[in-house]
């Protein structure tokens, strides 16, 4: 069984260049409201490590955890929110990018897909643009609660083609219900090296 995640906030910064260096590190990406921060907190088993909010948009900076045996987990901005101004949104395209291709610790991106809707058209630009930079990346479907159990087959396979990917490769989870957290937790910890 693998245990909870032994997170703590570490710090939070506006770019790379502001951030302390790490030996290992996975980051945490998706569009704003797919469940980033209610992931970190199931994997850590904490309610309020990461900020959890209704209101989509509100984790704008770089927000670094740390293990405390070593590695870190990076909780990356949404892209995406609707409601930022063009030069708002600009300018958080801007420090993901600069993170994603300047971190050297930099391990592997997972990628939040929201697993009712999911992948929308900016999760797919995610991935051509990982893709084409040949960044390490995993696809992770998130609320898999909110999906009918009747429909689930289905969405897995269509979520599945609309990432390009193989129904095996996407990891299925849900903060709330618990499903795949386990799993997930044992994958970070490999990436990690933790084991
Ligand atoms: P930003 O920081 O704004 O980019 O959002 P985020 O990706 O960190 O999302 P957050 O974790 O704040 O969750 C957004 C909303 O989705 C909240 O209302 C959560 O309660 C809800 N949510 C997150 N995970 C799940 C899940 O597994 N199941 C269900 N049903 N709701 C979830
Ligand atoms: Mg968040």
């Amino acid at each position: 069984m693998a245990a909870p995640l032994r997170l703590d906030f570490v710090t939070s910064a506006d770019r790379v260049e502001r951030l302390p260096e790490t030996a290992v590190e996975i980051a945490i990406v998706g569009r704003s409201n797919v469940g980033k921060s209610s992931l970190i907190n199931a994997l850590a088993n904490r309610k309020a490590l990461a900020r959890v909010s209704n209101t989509p948009g509100r984790t704008r900076l770089l927000n670094l955890f740390a293990l405390a045996d070593g590695g870190a987990v990076m909780d990356l901005p949404g892209y995406g929110y609707a409601k930022a101004s063009k030069t708002e949104r600009a300018g958080w395209a801007d420090m993901i990018e600069d993170y994603l291709l300047e971190r050297e610790s930099l391990e592997m991106v997972v990628v939040l897909v929201d697993g009712l809707v999911g992948p929308t058209e900016l999760d797919r630009d995610m991935l051509d643009w990982l893709r084409s930079h040949e960044i390490p990346h995993t696809v992770v479907a998130t609320k898999h609660d909110k999906v009918k159990s009747s429909k689930r087959e289905r969405r897995k396979r269509d979520l599945a083609e609309g990432c390009q990917l193989e129904k095996g490769d996407i990891v299925w989870v849900s903060s709330n219900s618990g499903v795949g957290i386990e799993r997930l937790r044992g994958l970070v910890g490999s990436w990690l090296a933790l084991d």
